[in-house]
This record gives structure tokens, sequence and C-alpha cells, in this order.
């Protein structure tokens, strides 16, 4: 940043936590795949306040290097990049997206303690809350996030200590008001945490729009190549960043040196991939949107898709995830999965490629028989940065 100029999300994702080395000049933050420092006497740590990019992002948290578990320089660049993209004052980076979401919970909630969840959640939260923390004493409410008036009045039956959402959902792509959505949880004391995995801080900004945290899967859009697995806490309080951090420690669930260059790799290309996923996903709904073997589609660009006006206010632009609801139920749809030539079966989502999937057996079959369950004749797709023209003829092979 220069005088008043703030420097635009390219060059943030490009710049900031990735000084040239101070010592050799390279232009990319070396992998400082080491478990342990050098100390100049005991307590001497060296590199103390400054990031392993010497100072671009927004602030520098490391008081010196002592072990990995804690810091290290190249978990730092990325954790610094991470924070400035997403318009924070500190980001976490961690071995897994669920990892990301454990320790925000953790640290949020006590026994006895309430959490609202979307009624269409990502099955690991799901699973999350339902499997791993309600035996710890913490209760879950899956409401429809996409209506603030069901959030306020969960909220009244029982207060939270955090309203969470997902935005755009996975797999259904609902979309929730973040301003609505903040002042409601904010008054009745609770903390708003947004997961922005499916819109990646390129195409949505929940902090700037008063969410407390942002939650991403880094394995998806932010690492973009899919050869990556990794997750991330951004927060605008110093004093939460710190509790954060503390239980990041605590439990040891930071990822490791080459994970976050890779990461870190990916995220300097993040716009550009980004507008690309999005001109194809557009292109892929309305082909569906008019294809007689699909039922319905579901894609925030549609002006059909109940959420798109919020999404148009709080989004520069609608993603790459497109699913559909096929003719011929759940033998149609699992059939039409195993028909594609360039969208492959697998499961994840946001890398250069395209994929395709049955939520119902695959990523959510954790949600079956629950409030969550996905239809099952429901197909989602991560539409790739291919060819668009090869893509839609794909699919119009798959369809038949
Ligand atoms: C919306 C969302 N949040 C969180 C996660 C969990 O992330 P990870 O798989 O990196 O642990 C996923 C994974 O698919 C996801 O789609």
């Amino acid at each position: 940043m220069q005088g008043q100029h703030a420097d635009g999300f390219e060059t943030l994702a490009i710049h900031a936590g990735q000084e040239p080395d101070p010592l050799t000049g390279a232009v990319v933050p070396p992998i400082y795949q080491v478990s342990t420092y050098k100390q100049d006497g005991v307590g001497g740590l060296r590199g103390g306040g400054l990031g392993a990019g010497g100072g671009t992002g927004p602030a520098h948290w490391v008081e010196g290097y002592e072990y990995s578990r804690t810091a290290n320089p190249t978990r730092g660049a990325l954790e610094e990049c991470l924070a400035a993209i997403e318009g924070g004052t500190r980001a976490l980076a961690f071995a897994s997206g669920m990892a990301a979401e454990d320790c925000l919970l953790r640290t949020i909630t006590r026994p006895g303690d309430h959490v609202l969840i979307p009624h269409d959640a990502y099955g690991g939260t799901y699973r999350l809350l339902d499997k791993v923390l309600q035996s710890w004493g913490v209760s879950y409410l899956p409401v429809p996030v996409s209506d603030p008036a069901a959030v306020r009045n969960a909220l009244r039956d029982k207060p939270a200590k955090v309203v969470w959402v997902e935005t755009p959902t996975n797999p259904l792509l609902s979309i929730a008001d973040i301003t609505a959505l903040a002042e409601i949880a904010h008054a009745a004391g609770a903390l708003l945490a947004v997961d922005s995995t499916f819109a990646s801080p390129y195409l949505q900004q929940p902090l700037a729009l008063g969410a407390d945290v942002v939650v991403h899967s880094t394995t998806k859009y932010i690492g973009g190549h899919s050869d990556v697995v990794g997750g991330a806490l951004v927060v605008a309080d110093a004093g939460l960043g710190e509790r954060l951090a503390f239980l990041q420690n605590a439990t040891g669930t930071a990822g490791g040196p080459f994970d976050a260059w890779l990461t870190l790799r990916g995220i300097r290309t993040l716009g550009v991939r980004m507008d690309r996923h999005c001109e194809n996903a557009a292109r892929v709904a309305d082909l569906l949107a008019s294809h007689p073997s699909v039922r319905e589609v579901f894609y925030p660009g549609l002006a059909s898709h109940p959420g798109h006006e919020t999404a148009a206010k709080q989004m520069r632009g609608f993603g790459g995830i497109v699913s559909m609801r096929v003719r011929g139920g759940e033998e149609a749809a699992v059939a039409v999965c195993g028909r594609t030539r360039l969208f492959t079966l697998g499961e994840s989502l946001g890398g250069v490629e395209s994929l395709i999937e049955h939520p119902a057996r695959m990523t959510h079959a954790s949600v079956a028989g629950s409030a969550l369950e996905v239809p099952a004749d429901l197909v989602r797709l991560s539409v790739g940065i291919e060819h668009c023209d090869d893509l839609l003829e794909d699919l119009r092979a798959a369809l038949g």
C-alpha cells in the first residue's frame, strides 16, 4: 500500500505475505520444511515480528520461530495472504477445512451451548456437530438460513453462541443474506460464522458484510488444483484470532509447509480462475435449464433462483458449482454421473478440472436419514476452466 492507495485483490493475492526472500531474492516464499529452529540463547527466538514475506499484509503475528506446530514461515506467508485477500486482521491455516471448523466451534462453545446450522449444510459440518460435538454437550439446530426470519425465531426460542452460515450452500446452492444475518446474530449475542468455500474470497468478503469469522476449505477454489487438502479461518477481531491460534497450537491442527506452499501458489491465480469458473458455470446452467432431461437447476446466477438478488448484492460472481435434479430419479442421476467424458466422477470441487458427483451416495451420504438429506436425483457439477464448448458437449452427450 502507498499513501491512500489500497492494493486490489489480484495484487494482494500475488504479493501479500510474499515479499522476495531477503536472503536470496527468491520471488516465491521458500518451503521451510523444518520442525524446529535454533534459538539465540534460551528464549531468544529469531524472526520475531515478521512473517516470511517481510510485511505487505495487514498484520504480523509471529513472536519468533520455536517449533512449526506453533508457527512456520511458509504457513505464515499463507496466513498473511489469506488475511489480506479476505479483508481480515488474522488468518489461520489448518490441515483441512474440517480441522478449521472444529477449532472454531471448540473455541467458541462450551458444554450446554447451542449452534444454528443451515438445514442444507455441508455433510461434514453436520457430522461434526451431530456425531462429535453433541456428545460433548453442544447442541445444534438446522434452520433455513436463507430465511432471516427463521433464524431470528430460532434464536428467540433458544439462544445460540454461533450462527453458522454457508453461502452458497453445498450442494443445493442456497444463498444467505450475510448482512441481515450479522445483525440478527449480533442482536441475540451470537457470533456469525460464514463458510465461504463455494464463493472464495474473490467473489465474496463476509467480514466486510458483518460476519465475525470466515471459514474456508482451502482444498477447493483457494488451492484450486485438486492437489492439496487444507482449511482456514479468517477473523476481524484480533482477540478472537488469539483464542483460535491458542487452540490450533494446543491441538496441533495446522497444515504442513508444503501444503501451505501449494495453497499459496493456487491463490496467486484465484481471481482469473474464478472469472472463468463463473463464465463456464453460467453457460452450463443455461444449457441445463432448457434441457428436457433436467427437472430443476440450482445456480444462483439464474434469475429464477430464489437467492439471485441477494447473491447479486453480496457476490461479484455466482461461482462455479451447478447442481441439477434429473428426470428419472436416482437411477438416472447415477447413470448421468457414469456417462461423462470430461467431467470426472469424484468428490471435492473447485479445481481447474470439471468434476461430477452424486451427493446422496457420495459427499452427502453422512446426512442420509437426517433433516439435511439431499434429493436422490441430485447431481452436482464442479464446472472447471476447460474450454466451455467441450464441457457443454460432454453434458449434452451424458444427458442424452
Ligand atoms: C462447504 C464446505 N465446507 C467445509 C468442507 C470441509 O473441508 P475439507 O474437506 O477441506 O476438510 C467442505 C468439503 O467439501 C465443504 O464443501
